[in-house]
C-alpha cells in the first residue's frame, strides 16, 4: 500500500551524530569544539545527511565526557561559547539542516548547583530533587540496585548520613523524577532550547528514568557470567523501565509539541516488545525510541531477518521505525564484523524502512582502536579493569586526511589516532572509486531519490542461508535489497515473470546497472539494491 501521507523530516531523513570531542579541534586544544563542527559542516552535506545529533557540550566535569552535566543551559568552554553554539545551529539551519541535541534528564553531575543544595542537609528544599534513602540497620545499602558502571549503585554521603543512588558513576546521581518540580525544571531546560531553534533532543538513558517506588531487590541473572560487566549480576526489574516513565516520556512530548515539528529521541536498550511500548500508547511518546538491534544481533542473516520482521510486526500503527548502527558506546561496526561486511551494513542500514542514524567515521570504515591499558580513559573501562568495556576504542577523533593527526587537530589529541588514517580519512577516500565513504555517499544519494527507498513500505522477501532479501514498495516502484551475509557465492532464483530487472547499486560499486532475468548470483560479501520490471510478488 503506497504511503501518500506527509512524511517529516525526521522520517525521511538521515541522521549523523557527532561525538563533538572527536570530530574536529578549532583551537589546537586536542579535543574537539563547536567552531570544529561548524568547518565540517559542508563535508555533511556533501555526504547528505539532514540532521545531525550532537554529543553533550554543556558545562560539565567531564567524569563521564559530558554525560555528567552541571548546567543544563550552558555550552562547557572547552567547546566553546554560547555564541558559537548559536552561530553553529545557524549555519546547520542555512544549510536545510536540523539540529539535535543530547538531553540527560536522569541524572546530573554531583556538581551541579541542584545536587550541592540537595546534599547540603536533609531538610533542603531540593533535597527530595534526588534519591536519598536510610541505610538499612546494618548499615548497608538500601537494597541490592548496581550501577552500570560497576560496584553498587548507592553511595554513602557522612554528612547527611544517608546514601543517594546513581544508575552510573558515584559522579551522576539520578534525579528523582517523581518529584514534580524536577519534572518542571527539565521541561524548561527543554525549552530553553527548543525556543533557541534546535529541533530536538536525543534523550539519554530514557528507560532509567523512573525506579519503583518501594525500592525493591533486583532479582539475579540466571545467564549472568563473571566475564560479563557486574551491572548484568541482576536484572534491572525494579530500577529500570517502570510503567510510571511513559507519563514523563508523555509529558515531555507534551512541552515539544507546542514547537513545530521537533523530535524526541529515546535512548533504550530493551528487547522489542518492551521497545515500541516507548512510541505511547497513542503514538503520544517519543517519535523514536532507538532501534539497537543491529548493534547486539550475531551477524547472521536468519537472526537479522526474523528480527527485523519482529520489529515491523511490533511497531505500532503510526508509529515510525528507525535503525542504528554505531554509537559512542559501542563497538564500531567494522570492527565488529569486519569491513566487507560493514558494506552489507551499510546498504542495510540506508535501505530498510525507518530513520537511519549514521555513527561518525562509520562511513570511512573506521574501526575500533586500541588504547593501551594505561591511556584509558573511559570510566566504564576503567572501572572494571580487563573486561574490554573500555568505550575509548570507538571515540578515537574522525579522520579527515592524511595530514598530522588525520586533520583532527595539531596538538595532541585527547585519545590516540588510528594509525591507519593516512589510508583511511575523507580527503583519500573521495578520491577513491570503491571505497566506503563512495558506498554511502551513492547509498544515501539514492535513498534520497527514490520515494521507496525513504518512505516505501517494506516487504519481507523469503530466502535461506546467507541472504538476506526484503523489498521497498511505492507505488508502482519496487526495489529489492539483496544482502549476502556470507562469504560464498548464493542464488537467488524466482519465476522470470517475478524477478526481473537491473541493479542500481552494488556493495563492490562495481556490477551497478547489470540486469537480470529470473536469478541472481551474490558474490561473496556482496549486496544489491535492484529496480524491479514487475509489479508482482517474489
Ligand atoms: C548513555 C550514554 C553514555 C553514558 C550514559 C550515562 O548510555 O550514551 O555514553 O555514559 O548514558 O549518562
Amino acid at each position: 500500500m503506497a504511503d501518500n501521507t506527509k512524511h517529516l523530516w525526521w522520517q525521511n531523513g538521515i541522521i549523523y551524530q557527532v561525538y563533538p570531542r572527536s570530530f574536529q579541534d578549532s583551537d589546537n586544544d586536542g579535543v574537539g569544539d563547536l567552531k570544529g563542527i561548524m568547518q565540517r559542516l559542508d563535508y555533511l552535506q556533501w555526504l547528505g545527511v539532514d540532521a545531525v545529533w550532537v554529543s553533550p557540550v554543556y558545562p560539565s566535569p567531564m567524569a563521564d565526557f559530558g554525560y555528567d552535566i552541571s548546567d543544563y543551559t550552558g555550552i562547557h568552554p572547552l567547546f566553546g561559547t554560547m555564541q558559537d553554539f548559536d552561530a553553529m545551529l545557524q549555519e546547520i539551519h542555512r544549510r536545510g539542516m536540523k539540529l539535535i541535541l543530547d538531553l540527560v534528564p536522569n541524572h546530573t553531575s554531583d556538581q551541579h548547583p541542584w545536587f550541592l543544595e540537595s546534599r547540603s542537609s536533609k531538610d533542603n528544599p531540593k533535597r527530595d530533587w534526588y534519591i536519598w534513602e536510610d541505610a538499612k540497620p546494618d548499615g548497608s545499602e538500601p537494597n541490592n540496585w548496581l550501577s552500570v558502571f560497576g560496584g553498587s549503585g548507592w553511595e554513602w554521603d557522612e554528612k547527611t548520613e544517608q546514601y543517594y543512588y546513581h544508575a552510573f558513576l558515584k559522579e551522576q546521581p539520578d534525579l528523582n523524577w517523581r518529584n514534580p518540580e524536577v519534572q518542571e525544571a527539565m521541561f524548561d531546560v527543554m525549552r530553553f532550547w527548543l525556543d533557541k531553534g534546535v529541533d530536538g533532543f536525543r534523550v539519554d538513558v530514557m528507560w532509567h528514568m523512573v525506579k519503583d517506588k518501594q525500592l525493591r531487590d533486583n532479582p539475579r541473572n540466571p545467564d549472568y557470567k563473571p566475564e560479563m560487566a557486574t551491572y548484568e549480576k541482576l536484572l534491572p526489574a525494579y530500577s529500570t523501565d517502570q510503567p510510571e516513565v511513559h507519563d514523563i516520556v508523555q509529558q515531555m512530548r507534551q512541552v515539544t509539541d507546542k514547537y513545530n515539528e521537533r523530535v524526541i529521541i529515546g535512548e533504550i536498550y530493551l528487547p522489542i516488545q518492551r521497545l515500541v511500548t516507548y512510541y505511547g500508547p497513542n503514538n503520544n511518546g517519543a517519535h523514536l525510541p532507538f532501534n539497537f538491534m543491529l548493534l547486539n544481533l550475531p551477524w547472521d542473516a536468519r537472526t537479522i531477518a526474523a528480527h527485523i520482521d519482529e520489529y515491523e510486526g511490533a511497531l505500532p500503527v503510526g508509529g515510525w521505525p528507525n535503525w542504528v548502527l554505531g554509537n559512542h558506546d559501542k563497538s564500531r561496526i567494522g570492527s565488529r564484523i569486519g569491513l566487507e561486511q560493514a558494506r552489507m551494513a551499510a546498504m542495510l542500514l540506508l535501505t530498510l524502512r525507518g530513520t537511519p542514524t549514521l555513527y561518525y567515521g562509520d562511513e570511512l570504515g573506521m574501526t575500533n582502536v586500541d588504547i593501551p591499558e594505561d591511556q584509558i580513559q573511559d570510566p566504564q573501562g576503567l572501572n572494571m579493569p580487563g573486561l574490554n568495556l573500555s568505550r575509548d576504542p570507538e571515540r578515537t577523533p574522525m579522520q579527515w586526511s592524511d595530514k598530522e593527526n588525520a586533520g583532527f587537530t595539531t596538538a595532541e589529541p585527547w585519545l590516540p589516532l588510528s594509525d591507519n588514517y593516512k589510508q583511511v580519512n575523507v580527503e583519500a577516500q573521495k578520491k577513491e572509486r570503491e571505497s566506503m565513504l563512495q558506498l554511502y555517499k551513492k547509498l544515501i544519494e539514492l535513498r534520497r531519490s527514490e520515494k521507496a527507498l525513504s518512505i516505501g513500505d517494506y516487504q519481507p522477501v523469503h530466502t535461506q542461508g546467507d541472504v538476506l532479501a526484503f523489498k521497498r514498495i511505492h507505488d508502482e516502484e519496487q526495489f529489492l535489497i539483496a544482502l549476502n551475509l556470507g562469504n560464498t557465492t548464493q542464488r537467488l532464483n524466482s519465476d522470470p515473470e517475478k524477478l526481473s530487472g537491473k541493479i542500481v547499486l552494488s556493495t563492490d560499486l562495481k556490477s551497478n546497472t547489470q540486469t537480470f532475468d529470473g536469478s541472481i548470483d551474490l558474490q561473496p560479501n556482496q549486496g544489491i539494491i535492484c529496480k524491479l520490471y514487475t509489479k508482482y510478488k517474489l
